[in-house]
């Protein structure tokens, strides 16, 4: 708060009834970082000025006015619709350098406030915020915001493979392989314990599929911070909030108590990692009753290495490392105890996670034989050397016995 203060000396409409700031004071805090209750405090009014003043959030954000993120998005074209939650719609934009000159032509998300839906200023305000202060790899980037009367809007970098939920659950999609589930796991992770390892830890509280993003390369990111919250400070061992999160991903002693700790988000990561191993969702309306919900239905076989074989996502066809999966399966019932206090920390996790994508004790599966066409055939016939026999050699079709004898062998 003092930080506050110090910086904004008359933007607030109360007024400030500390002693006068030291000087030498007001610098040091003005190196640490705005925190989450430091907007959310209902005494204080944050005015879009005193966001665009650099000295609060620093330099990187761009301001942009409503009428140049219509010209972006094609106006809010349903074409360029990318996905809808609880804040509202984001659509894909381009910014071209005579929009905002320095910026570069690039693809952009832009999201916007739905007046009526169930978020609002104080979400918008915590992901500009926050976003705007914290740079990982791991999180997605805030490129700025609009903040024009009732418009709230917020322009992020484009994420060309969309949300975790699309890519994992979407039917017509292909299977993720192993190695990249691995990978996303291991991203994300390290996204949440830099939230954590913060000098001002930060608990994200919506940690889900649908909230994580692919890059091209499947970088994961995580996006959507208007539910984060400060985690506790000094001798504080929880913060109590509202129950905000959702259901299948939210710890228990949250959703009982509204405690809330940096494990809950470890609870939430430990169902993603099942929904990663398993491909089956958090809930599944869809499935038998003993079946829709993930974690109650996995427990006993994460429990039991000679039953991991019914846990696996059989999309991924045999095609992944025994070894990783027992790693996996562990960790991810440690994450999903009961205990806050027996979870481990996330950055526990991602040194459990890190050996897990050197493993190289996956089979290899079996592929499509194309039939060479007549010029190819002719080209072997000709050649007729050693090295083309070697590589006829390697060519084996996997006949369905052939699968289910390596399904034996893992079982
Ligand atoms: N930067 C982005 N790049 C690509 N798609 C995005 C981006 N941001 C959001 N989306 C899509 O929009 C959906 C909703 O975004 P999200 O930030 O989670 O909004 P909400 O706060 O409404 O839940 C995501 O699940 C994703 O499909
Ligand atoms: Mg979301």
């Amino acid at each position: 708060m003092a930080f506050l203060k110090a910086i904004l000396p008359n933007c607030f409409k109360v007024k400030i009834n500390d002693a006068i700031i030291h000087p030498e004071e007001s610098k040091k805090n003005i190196s640490s970082r705005l925190a989450v209750s430091d907007i959310s405090d209902p005494e204080l009014s944050f005015s879009v000025n005193d966001l665009s003043s650099n000295a609060i959030i620093g330099s990187n954000l761009h301001v942009f006015t409503h009428a140049q993120l219509k010209v972006i998005t094609s106006d809010f074209s349903s074409c360029n619709f990318l996905g809808e939650g609880g804040f509202g719609p984001v659509h894909k934009g381009f910014i071209d350098d005579k929009i905002k000159p320095g910026l570069g032509g690039q693809p952009v998300a832009v999201k916007l406030l739905n007046l009526e839906g169930d978020q609002g200023h104080m979400e918008w305000l915590t992901e500009v915020v926050l976003l705007g202060q914290l740079r990982h790899p791991n999180l997605v980037k805030l490129i700025g915001y609009c903040w024009e009367d009732e418009q709230r809007l917020l322009v992020y970098e484009y994420m060309t493979r969309g949300n975790l939920e699309n890519q994992l659950f979407r039917r017509c999609s292909t299977s993720l392989p192993w190695q990249i589930r691995m990978k996303i796991a291991l991203d994300a992770a390290k996204g949440l314990a830099f939230l954590h390892e913060e000098e001002k830890p930060v608990i994200y509280r919506d940690f889900k599929a649908s909230n994580i993003l692919l890059d091209s390369d499947y970088t994961a990111k995580l996006s959507d911070f208007g539910l984060a919250k400060d985690g506790p400070e000094g001798s504080d061992t929880h913060v109590t909030t509202r129950v905000m999160g959702t259901p299948g991903y939210a710890a228990p002693e949250y959703m009982l108590t509204g405690y809330l700790t940096t494990r809950s988000d470890v609870y939430s990561f430990g169902v993603v990692l099942l929904e990663l191993l398993t491909g089956r969702q958090a809930i599944d309306k869809k499935r038998p009753s003993r079946e829709q919900n993930l974690v109650e239905w996995a427990k006993p076989f994460l429990r039991n290495v000679h039953k991991l074989n019914r846990l696996i996502d059989p999309r991924l066809e045999d095609q992944y490392s025994t070894q990783g999966a027992k790693k996996v399966a562990a960790l991810a019932y440690k994450c999903l105890s009961q205990q806050p206090k027996s979870r481990p920390t996330m950055s526990n996790v991602v040194k459990i996670l890190e050996p897990i994508l050197d493993l190289k004790d996956i089979p290899i599966g079996p592929f499509v034989y194309v039939v060479p066409s007549f010029e190819c055939k002719s080209g072997l016939k000709t050649k007729g050397n050693n090295e083309e026999k070697k590589k006829e050699n390697k060519v084996q079709i996997i006949s369905d016995q052939d699968d289910q004898g390596s399904a034996r062998e893992k079982n």
